[in-house]
């Protein structure tokens, strides 16, 4: 289970919500891969991965709405690395038909958790600073 984590918080309530949606359901994801009574399982998960993709779509495009609101300078930059991330995740192929399905896809759902919590850790944080500089 991918466990969420304090210093993730960015004290923002909005930006939060999304970040902790995006744990929740790729915790979904996870649950169903490491259940082995579920018989069509892929199917199941493949859906979640859809879902999964379509928030974070959904998150990066709020999130970014949120910057030009508050004038982050390196607004272009941040907005690169979420849709090179976004791109990196549509060549994810999940139905490539292999013996190890449950490895490769659990090694996607790691990547995207991993790159998801150094983001906010790095990335996202520097805009929390600089919003903290307008109050
Ligand atoms: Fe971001």
């Amino acid at each position: 289970m991918f466990q969420w984590k304090k210093e993730y918080e960015t004290g923002i309530a909005i930006i939060d919500e999304q970040h902790q949606e995006l744990f929740k359901i790729a915790n979904e994801a996870y649950n169903l891969l490491k259940n082995n009574l579920i018989i069509d399982k892929y199917d199941k998960v493949l859906i979640i991965f859809d879902k999964l993709l379509d928030y974070c779509k959904y998150h990066f495009s709020a999130e970014e709405k949120y910057l030009l609101d508050i004038g982050y300078k390196k607004f272009l930059s941040h907005k690169v690395q979420h849709e090179e991330f976004i791109k990196d995740l549509k060549n994810a192929n999940l139905k490539k038909i292999d013996t190890n399905q449950d490895e490769y896809i659990m090694e996607i759902l790691e990547f995207f958790v991993r790159w998801i919590s150094g983001h906010i850790l790095a990335t996202d944080m520097d805009y929390v600073k600089y919003e903290r500089t307008l109050k």
